[in-house]
């Protein structure tokens, strides 16, 4: 009898599994701060209009390509490309597949820091104030521990399959970031200060809504946040059951992180302002100080200055990023893995253990060095990779796949006006924007 594909079990399985790839730090750290830099209220309102246009429709292409395929995704672009190229949908598979590998390199160093800087405040709760300023400070010994560390955490959860890894562990974790983002929030809305950054965050400036600069940062924001471009919800749609209602679903993962990111902005645009309320330096010159630092140096500056709560409250706020960031990379990896068992034959913990040590020898590159390659890679992932893929998928379903595309089949109701729409709209929405970013 032919082995039986691991998949999700529950609806809500999969819906907790796809939002916990789409939240990460790109939710809980990037969306704050891009609206901060971009007029608060403003980007927030781009965003969302960013989201229905062109995110929510890539996200159900995305989902579609794999669920229909019930593959992972060289096979599966391989399969849409059937009549017209098969080579150029493999390779379209490779790229993505080649893209995953470096996200997650430069991801995991970053969930990297999440977890050093977990442990920070429970060190000099103990009183070891040598590993507590170890586990703050910079360095490439730091790196070295921690993204392997995270990488290992990742195999761990990959190692037990679909069922009773991911979605098991997204139905723990996903809940409770949950609790901790609402938790924190309730907490900040209490300090001084606090009044000032909601007001910031929520009132737009509608100066600002036209910057073609803002439109760009907020679909670069949408893209990484759903994590489309590279695969992770193409593999994540294939292990959905042939006969789920995909349109539902995935309103349901866009409503999930897109909340997520509200929420974040909730916690952190305040955080900053109680920040600057007790004398640390947020912004200059209008723009908020290094990205980085915002998380590493203000906050852990604001939670060193709450005292003794301070400690609770910087445990709570960086195993929240954890969470967030090991839900990411574990989407991420399955593609390399699942890549590997189908179409390699491969045991699942050979795969992930061959894909670990390639992503740990790219992030070791980059750690090494990290000077010049560490923003380089991550600016030529996201404006590059994300929109040349997530255009490449809107023609696959809208042009491309012919013989067995529901969409392209229908001649009335959702399907019909989608595809219509991904035919027609998506790929100009999505050029323009790309060749506003390539000019830039
Ligand atoms: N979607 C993931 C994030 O936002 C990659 O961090």
């Amino acid at each position: 009898m032919a082995q039986l594909r691991d998949g999700f079990q529950s609806r809500l399985g999969f819906v907790l599994a796809a939002a916990g790839a789409a939240v990460g730090l790109g939710n809980i750290w990037g969306f704050p701060t891009q609206a901060a830099n971009h007029g608060g209220g403003a980007f927030l309102l781009v965003y969302f209009i960013v989201i229905f246009l062109l995110a929510l429709p890539a996200l159900y292409t995305e989902l579609y390509l794999g669920h229909q395929a019930q593959s992972n995704p060289v096979k599966a672009l391989k399969q849409a490309w059937q009549e017209q190229s098969p080579k150029v949908g493999a390779t379209a598979g490779y790229i993505g597949l080649f893209g995953a590998i470096i996200m997650l390199s430069f991801y995991s160093i970053v969930a990297g820091w999440m977890l050093a800087f977990s442990l920070e405040p429970i060190m000099t709760l103990l009183g070891f104030d040598e590993i507590a300023a170890f586990l703050k400070g910079d360095s490439t010994l730091r790196n070295f521990i921690f993204t392997p560390m995270m990488l290992l955490l990742t195999a761990s959860i990959i190692l037990q399959g679909v069922k009773s890894g991911i979605e098991a562990w997204s139905r723990r974790l996903m809940p409770l970031l949950l609790i901790l983002l609402v938790a924190l929030i309730a907490y900040m809305a209490t300090l001084e200060g606090a009044s000032e950054g909601f007001k910031a965050y929520l009132v737009p400036d509608f100066s600002k809504v036209t910057d073609p600069d803002l439109v760009i940062a907020a679909m670069g924001q949408a893209f990484f946040s759903l994590s489309l471009g590279v695969g992770c919800m193409m593999i994540y749609g294939s292990y959905l059951k042939p006969n789920e209602n995909l349109p539902k679903l995935t309103a349901s993962v866009a409503l999930l992180d897109t909340g997520v990111a509200f929420l974040a902005g909730l916690l952190i645009i305040p955080a900053i302002f109680v920040a600057q309320q007790s004398g640390v330096e947020v912004f200059h010159e209008g723009k908020l100080i290094g990205e980085g630092r915002l998380i590493f140096a203000v906050l852990p500056e604001l939670f060193a200055n709450m005292g003794q709560i301070g400690l609770f409250v910087g445990l709570t706020f960086f195993v929240l990023m954890s969470i967030a960031s090991l839900t990411s990379t574990i989407s991420s990896t399955e593609i390399p893995v699942s890549f590997l068992v189908e179409n390699h034959g491969m045991k699942r913990g050979s795969a992930t253990l061959w894909v670990t040590l390639v992503i740990l020898f790219a992030s070791s590159l980059i750690i090494l060095n990290f000077e010049w390659m560490f923003g380089l890679v991550i600016s030529l992932f996201t404006q590059y990779q994300l929109p040349l893929m997530g255009l490449f998928y809107f023609i696959t379903v809208g042009w491309m796949w012919q013989r067995g595309n529901k969409l392209l089949e229908a001649s009335s109701g959702f399907h019909y006006y989608f595809a219509q729409y991904v035919r027609f709209v998506c790929p100009v929405l999505m050029t323009a924007v790309f060749v506003n970013v390539a000019l830039k």
